[in-house]
């Protein structure tokens, strides 16, 4: 497919069809993923695949418990936002395939000469290390387009990120990112709208 179709017609999809993703499709998106940019080019994911359905059941299991356990305020918005939150936190267990981005920590040159702290000088980079995973997610979500398949980008599990890493085995160096879930889309669902590029483009010559 050619690129600008599939940026044109990328969506997030939420409901899948029950039809399995294969591995080997899998497997190549996260490869065409893994090419994006990333800060020194330290690239430093790791990628699970997800398909084991007991497994992502409990996952979810630990997100609503999650959920469940945030303190709410008094507003009227109380009563409603924490159902509303757990569907868009927990429909990758309905989905055949769930990936998980995982990453580890780079070493700047910068931070070898300067007394500041890893975090400090990530921070006083804007987290290029969340920026590298956001160009690393974007390439899985157009490569599902190219398969056919519909994805959608999920860091509301993260509430629940400790449990959720404990349940896939993810240990140090190592740090769960984001999910992406994957699957045929169960139905047409259009792009979403977006602003028009005048609305947020300048330019300064
Ligand atoms: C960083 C990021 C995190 C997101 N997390 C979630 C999520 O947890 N659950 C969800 O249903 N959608 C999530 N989305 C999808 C957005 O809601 C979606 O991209 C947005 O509504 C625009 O719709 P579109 O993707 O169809 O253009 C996330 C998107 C991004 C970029």
């Amino acid at each position: 497919m050619e690129l600008k179709k599939a940026i044109e017609t990328r969506t997030s999809i939420r409901q899948y069809a029950p039809e399995p993703v294969s591995l080997s499709d899998i497997k190549e998106m996260v490869r065409l993923a893994s090419l994006a940019p990333s800060v020194n080019n330290y690239q430093p994911w790791q990628f699970i695949a997800i398909t084991n359905k007991e497994l992502m059941r409990r996952m979810a299991d630990a997100v609503r418990e999650r959920i469940s356990s945030l303190p709410v305020n008094q507003s009227k918005y109380a009563a409603n936002v924490k159902s509303q939150v757990e569907f868009f936190a927990t429909f990758f267990e309905e989905a055949p395939a769930l990936v998980a981005l995982c990453m580890s920590e780079y070493e700047t040159v910068l931070e070898k000469g300067v007394d500041l702290t890893h975090d400090e000088v990530n921070q006083l980079r804007n987290s290029p290390d969340i920026q590298s995973a956001g160009a690393c997610i974007q390439n899985l979500l157009l490569a599902a387009v190219d398969f056919g398949y519909g994805a959608c980008w999920m860091s509301a599990p993260m509430m629940a990120r400790k449990e959720l890493e404990a349940l896939l085995e993810i240990t140090q160096p190592f740090s769960l990112v984001s999910f992406v879930a994957v699957g045929r889309p169960a139905k047409t669902v259009l792009p979403r709208n977006k602003k028009p590029i005048d609305q947020m483009f300048r330019v300064i010559s």
